[in-house]
Protein backbone atom coordinates (compact mmCIF):
# COMPACT_ATOMS: atom_id res chain seq x y z
CA UNK A 1 0.00 0.00 0.00
CA UNK A 2 2.58 2.12 1.32
CA UNK A 3 4.93 1.39 -2.05
CA UNK A 4 1.75 1.82 -4.46
CA UNK A 5 1.28 5.53 -2.91
CA UNK A 6 5.35 6.30 -3.45
CA UNK A 7 4.39 5.22 -6.79
CA UNK A 8 1.67 7.57 -7.61
CA UNK A 9 3.41 10.37 -6.14
CA UNK A 10 6.78 9.78 -8.55
CA UNK A 11 4.44 9.41 -11.82
CA UNK A 12 2.46 12.53 -10.62
CA UNK A 13 6.19 14.63 -10.55
CA UNK A 14 7.00 12.90 -13.99
CA UNK A 15 3.75 13.66 -15.70
CA UNK A 16 4.00 17.51 -13.81
CA UNK A 17 7.29 17.39 -15.43
CA UNK A 18 6.51 16.66 -19.08
CA UNK A 19 3.32 19.31 -19.24
CA UNK A 20 5.66 22.00 -18.10
CA UNK A 21 8.46 20.51 -20.24
CA UNK A 22 10.66 20.78 -17.20
CA UNK A 23 12.26 17.27 -17.91
CA UNK A 24 14.92 20.09 -19.18
CA UNK A 25 15.83 20.08 -15.82
CA UNK A 26 16.53 16.65 -15.28
CA UNK A 27 18.03 16.00 -18.45
CA UNK A 28 21.53 14.91 -18.33
CA UNK A 29 22.33 16.70 -21.59
CA UNK A 30 24.29 19.96 -21.15
CA UNK A 31 22.47 22.91 -22.26
CA UNK A 32 24.34 24.88 -25.34
CA UNK A 33 24.94 28.49 -24.31
CA UNK A 34 27.02 29.52 -26.99
CA UNK A 35 24.26 30.89 -29.69
CA UNK A 36 25.14 33.85 -32.54
CA UNK A 37 21.65 34.33 -32.11
CA UNK A 38 20.50 35.48 -28.62
CA UNK A 39 24.01 36.63 -27.78
CA UNK A 40 24.43 34.94 -25.11
CA UNK A 41 28.11 34.25 -25.47
CA UNK A 42 30.08 36.69 -24.38
CA UNK A 43 31.95 39.15 -27.16
CA UNK A 44 34.39 40.41 -24.74
CA UNK A 45 35.73 37.18 -23.66
CA UNK A 46 35.48 36.16 -27.28
CA UNK A 47 37.40 38.97 -28.52
CA UNK A 48 40.07 38.36 -26.06
CA UNK A 49 40.32 34.68 -26.86
CA UNK A 50 40.99 35.76 -30.49
CA UNK A 51 43.48 38.32 -29.61
CA UNK A 52 45.16 35.80 -27.98
CA UNK A 53 45.21 32.93 -30.84
CA UNK A 54 46.30 35.85 -32.97
CA UNK A 55 48.77 36.78 -30.81
CA UNK A 56 50.56 33.15 -30.29
CA UNK A 57 50.96 32.57 -34.21
CA UNK A 58 53.67 30.65 -35.01
CA UNK A 59 55.94 30.22 -37.88
CA UNK A 60 54.81 34.21 -38.86
CA UNK A 61 57.18 37.05 -40.30
CA UNK A 62 54.76 39.38 -39.70
CA UNK A 63 54.81 38.47 -35.95
CA UNK A 64 58.71 37.63 -35.80
CA UNK A 65 59.83 41.27 -37.35
CA UNK A 66 56.78 43.02 -35.32
CA UNK A 67 56.49 45.00 -32.05
CA UNK A 68 52.55 44.24 -30.88
CA UNK A 69 49.86 42.73 -32.44
CA UNK A 70 47.12 45.19 -33.80
CA UNK A 71 43.57 44.11 -32.80
CA UNK A 72 40.81 46.10 -32.99
CA UNK A 73 39.25 49.63 -31.82
CA UNK A 74 35.78 51.21 -31.86
CA UNK A 75 32.76 50.02 -30.30
CA UNK A 76 32.38 46.09 -30.59
CA UNK A 77 28.65 46.06 -30.09
CA UNK A 78 28.79 48.68 -33.62
CA UNK A 79 26.91 46.93 -36.84
CA UNK A 80 29.48 48.63 -38.71
CA UNK A 81 32.99 47.35 -39.65
CA UNK A 82 35.77 48.83 -41.25
CA UNK A 83 38.36 46.82 -42.70
CA UNK A 84 42.10 48.35 -43.73
CA UNK A 85 45.09 46.86 -45.01
CA UNK A 86 47.54 46.03 -41.80
CA UNK A 87 49.33 47.94 -39.31
CA UNK A 88 51.86 50.77 -39.88
CA UNK A 89 54.52 52.12 -38.37
CA UNK A 90 52.50 54.08 -35.81
CA UNK A 91 50.09 51.21 -35.19
CA UNK A 92 53.30 48.53 -34.46
CA UNK A 93 53.93 51.34 -31.69
CA UNK A 94 50.63 51.69 -30.59
CA UNK A 95 48.92 48.05 -30.95
CA UNK A 96 46.21 49.85 -32.71
CA UNK A 97 44.74 50.53 -36.44
CA UNK A 98 44.77 53.77 -37.95
CA UNK A 99 46.33 55.75 -35.62
CA UNK A 100 48.86 57.04 -38.03
CA UNK A 101 48.51 59.74 -40.59
CA UNK A 102 45.73 57.67 -42.79
CA UNK A 103 43.90 56.80 -39.47
CA UNK A 104 43.63 60.81 -39.03
CA UNK A 105 42.28 60.82 -42.57
CA UNK A 106 39.68 57.91 -41.71
CA UNK A 107 38.34 59.81 -38.79
CA UNK A 108 37.85 63.00 -40.93
CA UNK A 109 36.16 60.48 -43.73
CA UNK A 110 34.29 59.38 -40.51
CA UNK A 111 33.59 62.53 -39.22
CA UNK A 112 32.36 63.78 -42.89
CA UNK A 113 29.07 61.27 -42.01
CA UNK A 114 28.66 61.92 -38.69
CA UNK A 115 30.70 59.32 -37.38
CA UNK A 116 33.23 58.39 -35.05
CA UNK A 117 34.98 55.24 -33.60
CA UNK A 118 32.43 55.17 -30.78
CA UNK A 119 29.87 53.74 -33.57
CA UNK A 120 31.68 51.95 -35.79
CA UNK A 121 34.50 48.78 -35.12
CA UNK A 122 37.87 48.98 -36.89
CA UNK A 123 40.10 45.68 -38.00
CA UNK A 124 42.44 44.67 -40.39
CA UNK A 125 43.31 42.04 -42.72
CA UNK A 126 46.18 41.33 -41.11
CA UNK A 127 47.50 42.29 -37.78
CA UNK A 128 50.86 42.20 -37.57
CA UNK A 129 52.80 45.15 -39.59
CA UNK A 130 53.99 44.23 -42.69
CA UNK A 131 57.65 45.39 -42.95
CA UNK A 132 58.57 48.44 -44.62
CA UNK A 133 54.92 49.02 -44.89
CA UNK A 134 54.61 46.79 -47.76
CA UNK A 135 51.35 45.25 -49.03
CA UNK A 136 50.65 41.67 -47.37
CA UNK A 137 51.12 38.52 -49.53
CA UNK A 138 49.04 36.56 -50.50
CA UNK A 139 50.12 33.50 -48.42
CA UNK A 140 49.90 36.54 -45.65
CA UNK A 141 46.27 37.15 -46.48
CA UNK A 142 45.55 33.48 -46.23
CA UNK A 143 46.93 32.42 -43.37
CA UNK A 144 44.98 35.43 -41.40
CA UNK A 145 41.79 35.03 -43.16
CA UNK A 146 40.67 32.70 -40.51
CA UNK A 147 41.48 35.14 -38.04
CA UNK A 148 39.44 37.78 -39.79
CA UNK A 149 36.54 35.49 -40.50
CA UNK A 150 36.27 34.67 -37.16
CA UNK A 151 36.76 38.35 -35.54
CA UNK A 152 33.18 39.45 -38.29
CA UNK A 153 32.00 36.50 -36.90
CA UNK A 154 32.39 37.78 -33.38
CA UNK A 155 31.37 41.38 -34.41
CA UNK A 156 28.43 40.28 -36.22
CA UNK A 157 27.76 43.49 -38.09
CA UNK A 158 25.25 44.31 -40.64
CA UNK A 159 27.62 46.62 -42.66
CA UNK A 160 31.19 45.78 -43.78
CA UNK A 161 33.38 48.86 -45.52
CA UNK A 162 36.73 47.12 -47.61
CA UNK A 163 39.30 50.02 -47.60
CA UNK A 164 41.80 49.20 -50.22
CA UNK A 165 42.30 46.27 -52.86
CA UNK A 166 43.84 44.46 -50.24
CA UNK A 167 41.01 44.05 -48.22
CA UNK A 168 38.61 43.48 -51.09
CA UNK A 169 41.05 40.85 -51.94
CA UNK A 170 40.97 39.38 -48.99
CA UNK A 171 36.81 39.78 -48.20
CA UNK A 172 35.72 39.41 -51.96
CA UNK A 173 38.48 37.71 -54.26
CA UNK A 174 40.74 38.98 -56.74
CA UNK A 175 38.58 39.08 -59.84
CA UNK A 176 37.23 42.34 -59.52
CA UNK A 177 39.60 45.54 -59.45
CA UNK A 178 39.12 48.23 -56.89
CA UNK A 179 38.39 50.95 -59.41
CA UNK A 180 35.19 48.81 -61.03
CA UNK A 181 33.82 47.33 -57.33
CA UNK A 182 34.15 50.63 -55.48
CA UNK A 183 30.71 52.46 -55.05
CA UNK A 184 28.26 49.67 -55.31
CA UNK A 185 26.79 47.27 -52.69
CA UNK A 186 27.39 43.66 -52.14
CA UNK A 187 25.31 41.03 -50.55
CA UNK A 188 27.43 38.13 -48.95
CA UNK A 189 27.28 35.76 -45.90
CA UNK A 190 30.21 35.27 -43.81
CA UNK A 191 29.15 32.30 -40.95
CA UNK A 192 26.32 33.88 -39.71
CA UNK A 193 26.57 36.98 -40.39
CA UNK A 194 24.68 38.18 -43.52
CA UNK A 195 26.62 41.91 -45.02
CA UNK A 196 26.11 44.45 -47.28
CA UNK A 197 29.62 44.82 -48.44
CA UNK A 198 31.02 48.27 -49.56
CA UNK A 199 34.47 48.98 -50.90
CA UNK A 200 36.16 52.02 -51.00
CA UNK A 201 39.91 53.61 -51.54
CA UNK A 202 42.46 53.42 -48.59
CA UNK A 203 42.66 56.45 -46.74
CA UNK A 204 46.78 56.02 -47.50
CA UNK A 205 45.80 55.89 -51.48
CA UNK A 206 44.04 58.98 -50.74
CA UNK A 207 46.78 60.92 -49.35
CA UNK A 208 49.14 59.83 -52.36
CA UNK A 209 46.04 60.45 -54.83
CA UNK A 210 43.89 63.81 -53.14
CA UNK A 211 42.13 63.51 -56.30
CA UNK A 212 40.49 60.40 -55.99
CA UNK A 213 38.45 61.90 -52.96
CA UNK A 214 35.74 62.74 -54.83
CA UNK A 215 35.00 59.07 -55.10
CA UNK A 216 35.72 58.20 -51.80
CA UNK A 217 32.90 61.13 -50.81
CA UNK A 218 30.46 59.14 -52.99
CA UNK A 219 30.93 56.03 -51.43
CA UNK A 220 30.63 57.55 -47.79
CA UNK A 221 27.41 58.82 -48.85
CA UNK A 222 25.86 55.57 -50.04
CA UNK A 223 27.62 54.29 -46.65
CA UNK A 224 25.59 57.06 -44.55
CA UNK A 225 22.23 56.23 -46.64
CA UNK A 226 22.76 52.84 -46.07
CA UNK A 227 23.32 53.30 -42.35
CA UNK A 228 19.88 55.42 -42.15
CA UNK A 229 18.10 52.80 -44.37
CA UNK A 230 18.97 50.12 -41.73
CA UNK A 231 18.32 52.45 -38.67
CA UNK A 232 21.31 50.68 -37.09
CA UNK A 233 23.09 53.92 -35.02
N1 LIG B 1 46.72 51.22 -42.78
C1 LIG B 1 45.92 50.14 -42.57
O1 LIG B 1 45.48 49.49 -43.50
N2 LIG B 1 45.65 49.81 -41.33
C2 LIG B 1 46.09 50.47 -40.28
O2 LIG B 1 45.77 50.09 -39.16
C3 LIG B 1 46.90 51.59 -40.51
C4 LIG B 1 47.21 51.95 -41.77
Amino acid sequence: MMNKKINQKKISVIEYYSLTNLNLLISNKPINRYSNNNQIFNKTEELEKLKKQINEIKNCDLKASSKNVVFGDGNPDSKIMLIGEGPGAQEDIKGVPFVGAAGQLLDKMLKAINLDRSVVYISNVVNFRPPNNRKPTDGEIKKYYPFLKKHIEIINPKILVLLGATALNAIIGKENSISKIRGSWINKSIGNSNLDIITTFHPAFLIRKPDQKKFAWNDLKLLKKKIDKLNII
